[in-house]
């Protein structure tokens, strides 16, 4: 494993310089000594200050004695002023470059510049050059803040050191068309950009890159970020103990190496002797390591190409798949591997010829993949796959094996075309796994079965007697109608479709159209559901009661016949009896020899029992009254007229013939 070494990592000069200078100061002097604010964005830097007896401080009003060490970022003149008048010795390790912006800075704005900082207002090496411009000067951040110059002048404007010449080109245009009178002081440093471009640069040419920095380094935290966006294994640590033998075991030949300009120079030694006995050992494990036939090992995709893959096995010896033990689908290899993918594979030959391993990935996925199946029978699990093709009596599916879907098992309906389903992806359940004769029966059927068995369990514990709900027709027989109330059937009986007499649904529905309907019954353990059409429509026997009464005449049709009369409709959905005995005054032998089922009569209602919803009718009652015949009576007796009433002859009350017939 070769570890290479950015050749700009660690202390930057400003850092360096403020460490020597503590470092210094904490051996020789003899009172207090504090840094205000970590010197540092590095903890074991820290650590190391406090083991000469530099502590930290936040603000100056919290020492009283001694000296205090101004870190590399700078502070405003202000915090100087407070702590020389408190009696503190000041021992400013301000970065010389940040002290040239601070002095730009106070320069341009006694000349009469309005002064402009290109920088994180927030950064504290910015609040210190503002401090010098008696903070009167104005931060820009990034574009947004532009429109804030609108009115300048005269402009002389400062960058904070770790900002991109990118930014100060794009704000210097900006101002040279709007100012009379510009100065640009560019006091970039140079130290970060260098940084960045050479872990840029680095982590394009090895397997995995190590970061070394605190993470609160915010210069660190962007070093880790360039190399991630590269692609490359990354790591931050702050030390070497959080290095593990691991991270370089599978196939990592290049190792790179940098570190934030916070990184103490010890540190980044620390790693390197710890990168070194890694070396060493993960290098005895790869020798150590010797393939035996038909051994299950993992490697790393170097290089495809038609003939197959070239793979790194962690051996000296190169591994080598051929294209015809890459995939089972027989795929081209490019389609099944690419470089950098970790695959396992099956060792066919340790040795070939010219020295190569020769290895198959085919027989460890149909290995896994048999497994995988005999376990999916056992738990029934569903799982998704695509439908490749169509074959006599039903699908093929890819399943890491060939599964085959009977055409009685695509679908809960009868499937004209099963060629629709190529392509799709199926939920499906493995239903018979036979190994040894390479048979794979998978179901997509018993899952809608059980979605639909579902969905009517919840659809039934919904309904309740008296609910009102919308369903569609799905069949239409001679007893009535069956309609799907949303996974769940239920029936419409002919007699609950219409108040009228129909003779068959059909008068009245269609297949397909969907109707609201009464809830009469449910009864979940039949899975029984009673509809009714007819109740949740006016009731036409309401009506005509409130309308007719016994005298009234009413005109309809005949519709049916039976012995004892003929059954008319008198409005739709109400019928009356004439019974035979109301259908003349003469005799009257047969009901068809006066009535036809169709035929318009009229008849005068004689009695209406609203209990019983009976009405019964007579035709008789509207013929015209016999002529009164006139006897003449015997000398011994008194004379008297006599009217002879057929209905007193007839000897049957309506009433009685209705309880009897509506009965039967
Ligand atoms: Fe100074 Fe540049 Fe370092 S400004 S503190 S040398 S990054």
């Amino acid at each position: 494993m070769e570890i290479i070494l950015a050749k700009h990592a660690g202390f930057c000069f400003g850092v360096n310089r403020a460490m020597d200078l503590a470092l210094e100061i904490g051996d020789k002097k003899e009172g207090a000594v504090h840094t205000l604010g970590p010197l540092i964005h590095n903890p074991q830097a820290v650590k190391k200050l406090e083991g000469v007896g530099i502590g930290v401080e936040k603000e100056i009003k919290n020492i009283e004695e001694g000296t205090v060490i101004i870190r590399s970022h700078g502070v405003p003149p202000n915090i100087i002023n407070q702590a020389e008048d408190k009696g503190l010795e000041v021992v400013n390790a301000t970065c010389p470059f940040v002290k040239r912006a601070q002095d730009k800075a106070r320069e341009l704005l006694e000349d009469g510049y309005q002064v402009v900082i290109s920088g994180d207002k927030d950064h504290p090496e910015v609040v210190a050059i503002l401090g010098y411009a008696d903070n009167k000067a104005i931060v820009v951040e990034d574009e947004s803040d532009f429109s804030k110059l609108d009115t300048c002048k005269k402009v002389g404007v400062i960058v904070q050191t770790t900002q991109s010449l990118d930014r100060l080109q794009k704000l210097s245009n900006f101002l040279l068309e709007r100012v009379g009178e510009l100065k640009v002081y560019n006091t970039i440093c140079t130290t970060t950009g260098q940084r960045q471009d050479e872990a840029g640069r680095l982590s394009q040419k090895v397997d995995l890159m190590i970061v070394i920095g605190g993470y609160n380094s915010a210069n660190t935290n962007r070093l880790a970020q360039i190399c991630r966006q590269n692609d490359v294994q990354t790591y931050h640590i702050e030390s070497a103990d959080e290095l593990k033998n691991g991270w370089f075991a599978n196939n990592i030949n290049k190792v790179g190496i940098t570190a934030g300009a916070s990184t103490p120079n010890w540190i980044i030694k620390e790693v390197l002797s710890r990168m070194t006995e890694i070396n060493e050992e993960v290098q005895e494990n790869f020798e150590a390591v010797e393939l035996s036939k038909n051994e299950v090992i993992s490697g790393k995709v170097e290089q495809v190409n038609s003939d197959g893959a070239y793979v790194n096995i962690g051996t000296k010896t190169e591994g080598f798949v051929p294209a015809n033990e890459v995939s089972d689908a027989g795929k081209e290899v490019s389609e099944v591997l690419s470089v950098g993918d970790e695959v396992n594979l099956l060792v066919l030959e340790v040795e070939d010829e010219e020295g190569k391993a020769i290895l198959s990935k085919k027989r460890v996925d149909r290995e896994q993949a048999w497994e995988k199946v005999e376990e999916l029978v056992e738990s029934g699990e569903v799982i998704e796959a695509e439908v490749t093709r169509e074959v006599k009596g039903g699908l093929v599916a890819d399943i890491g094996l060939r599964g085959f879907i009977p055409a009685s098992h695509v679908s809960v309906d009868y499937i004209e075309d099963l060629s629709q389903f190529v392509g799709e992806k199926l939920e499906l359940r493995v239903i018979e796994v036979e190994r040894e004769n390479n048979n794979v029966v998978l179901s997509h059927k018993v899952i809608l079965e059980e979605e639909l068995e579902e969905k009517k369990k919840e659809v039934l514990a919904s309904l309740e007697e008296g609910q009102e709900i919308e369903g569609e027709i799905t069949k239409l027989v001679d007893f009535g109608a069956f309609v799907d109330l949303g996974g769940v059937e239920g029936l419409l009986h002919i007699s609950e479709i219409s108040w009228g007499r129909i003779a068959h649904p059909s008068e009245v529905l269609e297949e397909g159209e969907t109707i609201k309907v009464k809830v009469l019954g449910v009864n979940p353990e039949k899975e029984r559901i009673s509809l009714g059409l007819k109740q949740i429509q006016a009731d036409p026997w309401d009506e005509f009661i409130e309308e007719s009464e016994a005298g009234d005449k009413v005109k309809g049709k005949i519709t049916k016949i039976v012995d004892f009369g003929a059954f008319m409709e008198v409005k739709p959905g109400v019928e009356g009896l004439i019974h035979i005995s109301q259908l003349s005054r003469e005799h009257i032998d047969k009901v068809e020899d006066v009535l036809t089922v169709g035929q318009e009569v009229e008849a005068k209602v004689i009695n209406i029992e609203p209990g019983d919803r009976r009405v019964g009718l007579s035709l008789k009652e509207l013929e015209e009254a016999p002529k009164v015949k006139k006897k003449v009576a015997k000398k011994t007796s008194a004379p008297r007229t006599e009217q002879v009433n057929d209905d007193e002859g007839s000897g049957v009350k309506l009433g009685d013939v209705f309880g009897d017939l509506f009965n039967k």
